[in-house]
């Protein structure tokens, strides 16, 4: 598995914006959805083009355009439904697959509520979005079920990323590949990521 700290000066600058304690919720959504469409064009700049001639003002012109590529993307809910608009500024016509999983606080274990894939996830990229990767049981745990509905391509996008998250999904699954705003510190005792964002379904939903 390979991790993708992306360096942009505004990725950087809009991370920072989203630590600030008392942001609101509309700015933590905005900031949310700016930064997942810079991750989503880093994300996506190895796709293959072809040719292809069409009818332009003068004639025939020959332009490229991305070759067969289909793509879905996975919000891991709540969360991740923070990063779905970003993405689609970017493929608006991407599928969307939602993965139900929330992390039991007093184990830390990934708990799966809801799935509801596409039927051809064999023929797509899946694009996994959760903006916090802290233990990496919610990941790993979308991965083996988007694997075992026979999906054979996937990447991740998140905001924050611990070493623990990404050592957890480089073991159990190293042909995916992470792109993260940040890579932080760690956990602490709770598996809150420090510095992090605290609660992201919290701070993106207003219910904190
Ligand atoms: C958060 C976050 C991830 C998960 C990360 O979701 O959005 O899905 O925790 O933690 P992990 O790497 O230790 O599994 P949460 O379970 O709080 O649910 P929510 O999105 O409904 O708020
Ligand atoms: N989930 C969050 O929302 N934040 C963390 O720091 C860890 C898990």
């Amino acid at each position: 598995m390979a991790i993708y700290e992306i360096q942009h000066p505004l990725i950087k600058h809009k991370i920072g914006l989203m630590r600030k304690a008392d942001l609101s919720t509309k700015s933590f959504r905005e900031l949310a959805q700016e930064i997942t469409a810079l991750l989503t064009y880093e994300a996506t700049k190895d796709f293959e083009l072809e040719h292809t001639s069409i009818d332009g003002w003068c004639g025939r012109v020959v332009v490229q355009k991305i070759a067969g590529k289909k793509v879905t993307v996975v919000p891991i809910l709540r969360a991740g439904i923070g990063m779905l608009d970003g993405v689609l500024d970017i493929i608006p016509g991407a599928k969307v697959s939602a993965v139900g999983i929330a992390r039991n606080e007093e184990t830390l274990e990934a708990d799966t509520y809801l799935k509801k894939l596409v039927e051809d996830l064999d023929k797509r990229m899946a694009i996994i979005i959760d903006p916090m990767l802290a233990t990496g049981g919610s990941m790993v745990a979308t991965i083996d079920m988007l694997k075992a509905s026979g999906c054979k391509e996937i990447r991740a996008l998140t905001l924050v990323s611990a070493p623990e998250g990404i050592a957890k999904v480089s073991r159990a699954h190293p042909d995916v590949n992470i792109y993260t705003a940040s890579i932080d510190q760690g956990l602490n005792e709770q598996g809150y990521i420090i510095p992090g964002l605290g609660d992201a379904g919290d701070r993106l939903f207003g219910t904190r």
